[in-house]
């Protein structure tokens, strides 16, 4: 079979196993070539097969020499159809980490329900014993509550007010202007549930619980903030009370790890795109006129980039880890400079269906689109006949 890229919407419908084997190897690569961390030893990433909890995955084991124990949500190949891209990339990963005699397992199934939390500790107990550190980074539009078998979903809405801005459609090149209607109160309190920091908290729970946290762990979850381009939708619309709880949480979950000398914390990272940010009204166009931006001033990066200057200048350089007044470690401190901002900020006031071309890049974010799921790199055939099941080599 010939795997070609089948877009509905905001999705890829296929992925390409050797194309994503390609991402996770050229992503090992670039950490390898910024040298060694003393960092992590053994690390649990929820959220681990894409975007940024793969690229701290990574960063991890070939970074730190960490083993790694990876939990994620993703469907293997079945008839007609391929794997969905996580899948190829786990495998992909697990094949690399052993090659190098690295300890690599993972678990594929819904981090919010407490049986995956009880098989990541049995997992853990059998085989590390305890981590030292647990990375938080899940990305979900649902959530199944364990205490009420409630089903909540998440929405991206402003609140307040409705809002009407310029978006594109990434696959056409399309500008338009999109409105959004305001969340009520259930929409608020879903988006919470499903993206605010109460299942971090459960996770950090049950781990300090059957004591598998080493002494000094630390844990980690991602956050937001962004534009005021994209305020009304982001950081002051629903996700972004969703983010307010995460990083609020970070606090009670730090107060928790006092017994084992832990600490939890919050990093905002840069915007970028994956299958997560895709979906967001505003986001596309405001990325592709960043990624603009900072390629002309060299300071572009990718998830990898970034985790790595996460891991090497934030957690384990060494000094004190820096955060901002409200306890957050800032990553995305290149992306919110003055003049990147401000050059953002005229740019997106030209920004038109006619000009977007040469003003943003946009083939840029076409391309970040299709590496999510294996397409577009450079050293694979993607004429070739791939008719290969992939396995994750730790899931039987
Ligand atoms: P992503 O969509 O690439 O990754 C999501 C991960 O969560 C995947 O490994 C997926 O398998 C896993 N997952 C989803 N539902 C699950 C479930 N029920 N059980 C187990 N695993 C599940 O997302 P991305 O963009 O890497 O986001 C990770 C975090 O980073 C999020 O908190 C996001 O808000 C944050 N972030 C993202 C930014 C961006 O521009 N993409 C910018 C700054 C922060
Ligand atoms: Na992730």
């Amino acid at each position: 079979m010939i795997i070609e890229p089948r877009m509905r919407g905001f999705i890829c419908l296929t992925a390409h196993p050797k194309g994503c084997e390609q991402n996770v190897k050229n992503q090992i690569n670039y950490v390898k070539s910024k040298g060694k961390i003393e960092g992590a030893k053994k690390v649990l990433v929820i959220g681990a097969s894409t975007g940024f909890g793969l690229a701290s995955r990574i960063t991890s084991a070939f970074g730190c020499d960490a083993a790694t124990i990876g939990v994620f949500f993703e469907k293997p190949a079945s008839e007609g159809k391929t794997a969905t891209p996580g899948w190829y990339n786990s495998a992909a990963f697990e094949k690399e980490a052993h090659n190098e005699g690295l300890y690599a397992k993972s678990i594929n199934g819904d981090a919010f329900s407490n049986e995956v939390k009880e098989q990541v500790i049995d997992l853990i107990k059998n085989d590390l014993g305890q981590v030292d550190l647990v990375i938080y980074s899940l990305a979900s539009p649902v959530r199944l509550h364990p205490m009420t078998g409630v089903l909540h979903r998440s929405t991206l809405k402003p609140i307040g007010s409705t809002f009407t801005n310029s978006t594109v459609d990434f696959h056409t090149g399309k500008v338009s202007q999109v409105t959004i209607e305001p969340a009520n109160q259930d929409d608020i309190d879903n988006t919470v549930v499903v993206m605010g920091g109460e299942d971090w908290s459960m996770w950090m729970d049950a781990l300090i619980e059957a004591n598998v946290l080493a002494t000094g762990a630390m844990t980690l979850a991602y956050s937001y903030i962004g534009p005021e381009v994209t305020e009304a939708v982001y950081r002051k619309g629903t996700i972004g009370r969703a983010k307010d709880h995460l990083e609020a949480t970070a606090f009670e979950i730090s107060k928790k790890m006092e017994g084992v000398g832990g600490k939890a914390y919050v990093s905002v990272n840069k915007a970028l795109v994956t299958q997560a940010s895709s979906a967001i009204p505003v986001i596309p166009l405001y990325i592709s006129l960043l990624y603009k931006t900072m390629k002309e001033k060299g300071i572009h990066e990718g998830c990898i980039e970034q985790m790595q200057r996460l891991y090497s200048q934030r957690l384990y350089s060494g000094q004190e880890i820096p955060t901002d007044s409200k306890g957050r470690i800032r990553i995305d401190d290149w992306e919110m400079r003055e003049d990147v901002q401000d050059q953002v900020a005229a740019l997106w006031k030209e920004a038109s269906t006619e000009t977007l071309p040469a003003i943003g890049d946009l083939a840029g974010y076409k391309q970040d689109f299709l590496n999510l799921f294996g397409f577009g790199f450079e050293g694979v055939d993607y004429q070739a006949d791939t008719n290969e099941l992939v396995d994750i080599s730790s899931i039987k």
